[in-house]
């Protein structure tokens, strides 16, 4: 998955991934984590979503990664938030009083710019990739965040042979297999979605399930 796939489709707003509300997920199973109020929570490519509004509602301080500048950019400008610009070595620096966006590539951000961390939230980040950078991405997110950080992994498994990603299908057995290493791993729910997404369903896709994981950060 080349930089130029997400500027076009930033470019071109074909953003069907960015949700126009809060992830109900995301409300229903962020209290289980029991964070500090005042905790800094990670969340690797962002976009512009409105979950970082929520997070920020309840108390924390958000530092997001995202590719695309005009993402960022809408993110502030859309939810009315005033916004200053700074620069590090690979990054333009976005922030407000509680959220930050290193906006530029994940793989160029460095563990130093996260020591306070000690939560993470992924939504449509690990099925962003196709299966032969996803490993790679993910040993990132784990290289990136402290030990012992807590989070929510939000993933979708389908016949992958049946549609084209992204989102990429990720499965159980996936999760298993390669994230264990680094993380203690517990579902908290898996659901047939199927019905609720009209793109699966005109495509014929045969199965459609959203999982919810807890993942903490192995020390
Ligand atoms: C599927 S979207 C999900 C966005 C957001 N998590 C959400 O739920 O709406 C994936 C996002 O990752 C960004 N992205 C892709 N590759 C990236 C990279 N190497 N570093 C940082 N962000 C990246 C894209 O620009 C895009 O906004």
């Amino acid at each position: 998955m080349q930089p130029s796939f997400w500027h076009e489709k930033w470019d071109a707003q074909q953003i069907g991934f960015h949700l126009s509300a809060v992830n109900p997920l995301l409300v229903k199973y962020w209290p289980q984590l029991e964070l500090d109020t005042n905790a800094q929570v990670f969340v690797p490519l962002c976009g512009k979503s409105l979950d970082m509004c929520f997070l920020a509602e309840q108390g924390h301080h958000i530092l997001g990664c995202e590719l695309n500048e005009l993402a960022v950019q809408q993110f502030y400008r859309e939810n009315s938030l005033p916004f200053e610009v700074s620069r590090t070595a690979e990054h333009q620096r976005f922030h407000t009083e509680q959220v930050s966006i290193y906006q530029g590539d994940i793989f160029s951000l460095d563990a130093s710019e996260m020591l306070n961390t000690t939560a993470f939230y992924d939504r449509a980040a690990l099925i962003a990739w196709p299966e032969e950078m996803r490993l790679a991405y993910a040993n990132q997110l784990a290289n990136l965040i402290p030990d012992n950080s807590v989070g929510l992994l939000i993933t979708l498994d389908y016949p992958q042979a049946e549609l084209n990603g992204p989102p990429f299908a990720v499965s159980d057995d996936w999760i298993q297999a390669n994230l264990a290493a680094n993380f203690k791993i517990e579902r908290l729910a898996c659901e047939d979605v199927l019905a609720d997404n009209p793109r699966f369903v005109k495509k014929q896709v045969s199965w459609l399930t959203e999982s919810v994981y807890k993942l903490t950060r192995k020390g």
